[in-house]
């Protein structure tokens, strides 16, 4: 079997690597893909989606999985022209994808099929966002479309919101849109991924991310600093709640609304006091919980979205590890704000069952990784209880060395008091 990966991060090597371990062995493509990716995975240089379809097309790519999300929604939309030409694709079309590239669209839809949500409003000026603010902090705001994880602010006071304001309607820092002004909810966070195949779906190990820069979840919000998986993360009748009044309930509405969806759905949830609510849906599997997610799939990924692609659920081919798994990021020189770059990477053999995927590298001139972006690496190990992962996880970490490495240190055990497992 031939599969291409589209994608070039951390969440797209960790998919690689595991479609290279499935037993079925399958020839693997990447587009764009990344230095690291290529160990693994041949890339493919064309310029553009209609020119990577055409590829794909003729040299009998018989699977296209969606690592990033962007591909979904641009032009005409990467699973749509797959479909068009015949080409099974792992990765929704894009009408169903606004449920992550439109925070507006992604409401409606909430509210519409009654899945638990925190009341929101859309604005579309400054003066419609003050109004719907109406004074209550902390309060919410979302940028109305695909803003690379940088399109939320949690706002504690007026000043904070009026400068997330400013950027949005003022400075337009991610291009026209509208804002959601919504209400700010409380509780541990938790990510749920399902494979979506029609009306079926299998849920795959929940994780937890870190998104903040800094130990003790301060400074500003990043694209994710680590993560932690397992079964154990979310209870078994917790996970019955949340598929009974939210995947389900996500599941049948596309169905009802004539969305197609043959692909990974992740739910952002909140655990608040009053049960699990949706904070956002994305349209592919979260980055850097994947990292974290997929050292427990076991069995055949390859076999199982291909046959997804091509309409079949097929839970029979996978199994979760019920043990821990840990990721714990290294982020650039000034991440998030600015990224460094050309920084002599060492001590990646990591030793025992660790892995290091590549989020930001590239191989210089000599043939050594150097550093190629914000978040850098994502070190992940696996042990039977969090201690044990958190405890190998930080110690691999500890053997990577580059000029202005960043990493928080509590990956793994912030969020974990009493209240939680
Ligand atoms: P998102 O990009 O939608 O995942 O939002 C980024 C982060 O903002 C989430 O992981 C939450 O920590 C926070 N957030 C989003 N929506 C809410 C909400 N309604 N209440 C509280 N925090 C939120
Ligand atoms: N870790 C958050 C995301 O992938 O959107």
């Amino acid at each position: 079997m031939k599969i291409l990966v589209v994608g070039k991060g951390g969440r797209e090597h960790a998919l690689v690597r595991a479609l290279s371990e499935s037993p079925g062995k399958p020839q693997l493509y990447c587009f764009p893909g990344s230095d690291a990716i290529a160990t693994l995975a041949k890339p493919v240089s064309v310029d553009g989606l209609e020119s990577l379809i055409a590829w794909m097309k003729s040299n009998g790519i018989d699977l296209c999985v969606a690592g990033e999300e962007s591909y979904l929604v641009k032009g005409e939309g990467l699973s749509n022209l797959c479909a068009k030409e015949g080409i099974a694709c792992w990765g929704p079309p894009k009408e169903s994808a606004q449920l992550e590239a439109s925070k507006e669209f992604a409401k409606e839809f909430l509210v519409r099929h009654k899945i638990p949500t925190a009341r929101a409003t859309a604005t579309a000026t400054l003066d419609e966002a003050v109004a719907a603010i109406a004074g209550e902090y902390p309060t919410v705001l979302k940028f109305d479309g695909l803003a690379a994880g940088k399109g939320v602010a949690v706002c504690a006071s007026e000043n904070e919101a009026m400068d997330f304001l400013d950027e949005v309607f003022t400075q337009q820092r991610f291009g026209p849109g509208r804002v959601l002004v919504e209400q700010c909810l409380t509780g541990p966070e938790v990510s749920v991924f399902a494979a979506i195949v029609d009306d079926d779906y299998l849920i795959f190990t929940p994780a937890r991310d870190y998104k903040r820069a800094q130990d003790g979840d301060h400074g500003p919000n990043t694209g994710g600093m680590g993560a932690v998986a397992s079964r154990q993360l979310v209870s078994p009748e917790l996970m019955q709640t949340i598929e009974r009044e939210i995947v389900r309930p996500t599941v049948e509405g596309l169905r009802r609304e004539g969305l197609p969806y043959r692909g990974f759905l992740y739910f952002g949830l909140m655990l608040t006091p009053s049960g699990p609510q949706v904070i956002e849906y994305n349209c592919r599997f979260g980055d850097p919980e994947c990292q974290a997610v997929m050292p427990l799939v076991k069995g055949d990924l390859a076999a199982f979205c291909h046959a997804g692609a091509k309409g079949e659920l097929r839970g029979d081919l996978l199994s979760f590890d019920e043990g821990w798994s840990v990721c714990v990021v290294l982020a650039s020189a000034g991440y998030p704000e600015t990224s460094r770059s050309g920084d002599r990477i060492s001590g990646l053999d990591v030793a025992g069952d660790c892995r290091v995927y590549h989020a930001g590298t590239r191989l210089n001139a000599d043939g050594q990784w150097e550093t190629a972006g914000g978040r850098v690496l994502a070190v992940v190990c696996g042990a039977e209880t969090r201690e044990k992962a958190v405890n190998a996880a930080h110690l691999a970490a500890d053997g990577i060395r580059f000029d202005g490495l960043q990493r928080r240190r509590d990956i793994g055990i912030l969020h974990f008091g009493s209240e939680n497992p």
